[in-house]
């Protein structure tokens, strides 16, 4: 299927140049400019800061897909009582704090999977050092602190806690698991939830927050979130071992090389154990050990793994797409019904 960019407004099929945006989705689109405009303005001018704000600066301009804040601000749009002379400041702000977490977690992320590219450009540990890189991610969570006070609402200040907590168990579930062979299906959801779930939750339910009368809508915004999320989640561990380089903007076999065993893996050795294929199981073994990309990727082509990670990317997207009922019909709720296909329709 071909990949569709985040951006993308149109409807699929048809020439975007003959069509009129929707006013929701022009909305959208000038959002995301004043997002881009809110995390330029987090350089600040203080000489002391100047070499960080530099390094952050390379990471955030780098160019990446701002899925999350365009999440924020097409849940915004979809809100019955969404007013935008009232929310679309407030709004705009946490799109863009939200973007800056995420930003900082990819950081010190990189550091940890000793990952040379991101976002088509050198990592920040690789043109500085880690502890250069590590320190400009925790200047970036201040970014975000500073961003996040201005709507002043301490319920948004807590579920960002959370988040972020709940990041930080997520990569350590992923280290307490390297090289495991015999990791769960439970075990591999339970972690893309913590590490990648629980910051589309946040994105999802944010507005909710800010958007008065809209409380009941948090826990299926949540739910919406969340299973993007792991759509999303499953959608870049098949691409470690399906895309090419140049085009995902970062290294690919990084998590083979990590020893992570992601979905394509794991379902790759669980086809060989139901089929009883011992020899095969073990020659995949030894090839997980030796982090021979070819061969891993030649034994998921010879079970099928990546058609059967996609059937569950699938089946997390409808899931997604489930939790919008709850939210009358408008045409950004169309725009919101989108995102789950476009999370697992990507190239990069
Ligand atoms: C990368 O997120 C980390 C994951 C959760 C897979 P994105 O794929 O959204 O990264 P950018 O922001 O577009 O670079
Ligand atoms: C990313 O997981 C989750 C984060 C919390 C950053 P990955 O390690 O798979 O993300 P990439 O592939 O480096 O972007
Ligand atoms: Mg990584
Ligand atoms: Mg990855």
């Amino acid at each position: 299927m071909a990949a569709q960019g985040f951006n993308a407004t149109c409807t699929q099929g048809q020439d975007p140049s003959l069509q009129a945006p929707s006013a929701p989705a022009a909305a959208i689109e000038a959002g995301l400019a004043q997002v881009e405009t809110l995390l330029n303005a987090t350089y600040t001018d203080h000489q002391l800061e100047t070499q960080v704000n530099a390094m952050c600066m390379h990471v955030i301009n780098a160019g990446g897909k701002r899925i999350r804040p365009r999440l924020v601000l097409t849940v915004a749009q979809a809100l019955p009582q969404y007013s935008a002379p009232r929310d679309h400041e407030n709004i705009c702000h946490v799109a863009a704090a939200i973007e800056i977490l995420h930003t900082a977690t990819l950081v010190h992320d990189d550091v940890i999977d000793k990952a040379p590219l991101r976002r088509g450009a050198p990592t920040l540990h690789e043109l500085e050092g880690n502890h250069a890189a590590v320190l400009a991610g925790d200047y970036l969570f201040t970014r975000c602190f500073a961003l996040l006070h201005r709507p002043r609402n301490f319920d948004i200040i807590a579920e960002l806690s959370r988040t972020l907590s709940q990041l930080v168990v997520g990569e350590l579930y992923q280290l307490e698991h390297e090289g495991d062979l015999n990791l769960s299906l439970e075990t591999y959801y339970q972690t893309i939830y913590a590490k990648t779930g629980v910051l589309f939750e946040l994105a999802a339910c944010a507005p909710a927050f800010l958007v008065p009368d809209s409380t009941a809508l948090i826990e299926p915004l949540k739910t919406f979130g969340r299973e993007l999320g792991i759509a999303f989640q499953i959608t870049d561990d098949i691409l470690d071992y399906s895309a090419n380089s140049a085009t995902l903007g970062k290294d690919v076999g990084t998590d083979l090389n990590d020893q992570r065993i992601t979905l394509p893996v794991l379902l790759a050795l669980q086809t060989y154990e139901r089929r009883a294929d011992k020899n095969a199981q073990a020659e995949l073994i030894a090839a997980i050990k030796q982090a021979d990309l070819g061969a891993v990727q030649a034994a998921i082509a010879a079970t099928d793994a990546l058609a059967q990670c996609q059937a569950q990317a699938q089946a997390a997207s409808a899931r997604a797409q489930r939790a919008l009922e709850v939210l009358p019909d408008s045409s950004a709720r169309d725009l919101l019904s989108a995102l789950p296909h476009k999370a697992i329709a990507r190239s990069h």
